[in-house]
């Protein structure tokens, strides 16, 4: 039984260009549907989750632009957890919605900022103005949430280091207890790609030097570089996303909704992405369809090593050893990319920066 639980709420205002989520725009008549549709899943897999929660996490879409009723019925009806996150779009946040979720045993808010420059925003195609989330961080704050993130986003075309240097600095001001800063990613033949080309490949050469700047900052700042995009507040609090935390330490999780993911005792499975089928298989009690795929020991071991080692603390070998390439193992500790004892095996913060290529020779 797994104590981690995903649902998928894939209803937006618009759709980003960047964006290559599962989401359908406005469809406000599917809400309520979608939410029966959802706890009939919850019905079908309840066996699956044990008796008592660590983390729901509600991720999108825009979890936030689901219709109120439908979203405050949907989070009645979940089972209750340690940690429960919803993801909003800074535009839905107004005083009741802060409200409801706080009043729903919602503790944690990831707030999709991406960036605070009017600019920049633009170009992703973000209706919001940077005083929206300031505003949508503040009602949160009143609401009672000491748990909020922040998703920043660089490499955007048109941006600067100083740009950079300023959303860093205007988030900072806030004072998010978590921050997730992604690499924008831009799926090829896609349309904003084709806007986009040759901007893309210039930000793709300022890679490397944003992320060292986003670490160094948000590191000087006291946030603890915990995953290689995920940093939180120091203190007593562990303000690590216990939910990701799952994910990235390779426990069981249950996906619930259109196109969401499941992993469990080495068999994932995907739901289809498809809106309407999944609404009609739910509406007669069955699952929806689902691509399964059964893992391997050596993939779930190898799954186990590329995620763990994106975390700062060393990973705990065992049966992982196996997996392991000795003599990449052995040059990588001489490059000074790799620290490792019999027992445990970390990257060093040079490896931390050059990340997944680092873990690619290692599982060679
Ligand atoms: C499920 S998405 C969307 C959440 C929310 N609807 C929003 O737009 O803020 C969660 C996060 O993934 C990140 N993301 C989405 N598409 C991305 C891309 N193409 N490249 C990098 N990060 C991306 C964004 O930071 C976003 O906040
Ligand atoms: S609002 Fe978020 S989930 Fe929806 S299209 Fe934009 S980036 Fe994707």
């Amino acid at each position: 039984m797994t104590r981690h639980l995903y649902v998928h709420l894939p209803f937006c205002a618009h759709r980003c260009g960047y964006c290559d989520f599962v989401t359908a725009v406005g469809r406000q008549e599917q809400h309520g549907p979608y939410v029966d549709a959802l706890l009939s899943e919850l019905d079908l897999e309840r066996s699956l989750l044990a008796p008592t929660l660590e983390t729901v996490f509600l991720g999108g879409g825009t979890p936030t632009f689901t219709e109120p009723h439908a979203l405050e019925r949907l989070l009645t009806s979940l089972p209750r957890a340690d940690e429960v996150t919803v993801e909003a779009n800074p535009e839905t946040v107004t005083q009741e919605l802060a409200r409801m979720l706080r009043s729903h045993g919602v503790n944690r808010v990831s707030l999709g900022v991406q960036s605070f420059r009017p600019h920049l925003l633009s170009v992703l195609d973000r209706v919001v103005h940077p005083d929206t989330v300031r505003r949508a961080f503040y009602h949160l704050r009143d609401a009672g949430f000491d748990n909020i993130s922040f998703d920043l986003i660089y490499g955007i075309p048109g941006q600067s280091a100083a740009d950079l240097e300023t959303d860093l600095a205007d988030a900072l001001e806030l004072g998010p207890e978590h921050l997730s800063c992604y690499e924008l990613e831009a799926k090829p033949g896609t349309r904003f790609t084709h806007a986009h080309g040759d901007e893309l490949a210039r930000q793709a050469d300022s890679m490397e030097t944003y992320f060292e700047a986003v670490v160094e900052r948000l590191t000087e700042d006291g946030y603890r570089w915990y995953e290689t995009a995920n940093f939180c507040r120091g203190g007593d609090r562990d303000l690590r996303s216990r939910h990701n935390l799952a994910y990235w330490l390779g426990l069981d999780y249950l996906g619930l909704g259109v196109g969401a993911v499941s992993t469990f005792a080495g068999r994932r499975w995907r739901n289809a992405p498809g809106l309407s089928r999944y609404l009609q298989a739910l509406a007669k009690g069955e699952r929806p369809e689902r691509e399964l795929e059964q893992l391997s020991v050596e993939v779930q071991q190898q799954e186990r090593v590329m995620l763990g080692l994106r975390l700062d603390e060393p990973l705990v070998l065992g049966e992982l050893a196996g997996v392991l390439d000795r003599d990449a193992l052995l040059r990588l500790e001489r490059l000074g990319l790799v620290e490792s004892d019999a027992r445990t095996l970390a990257l060093t913060q040079r490896g931390r920066f050059l990340g997944g290529g680092v873990t690619a020779d290692l599982l060679a």
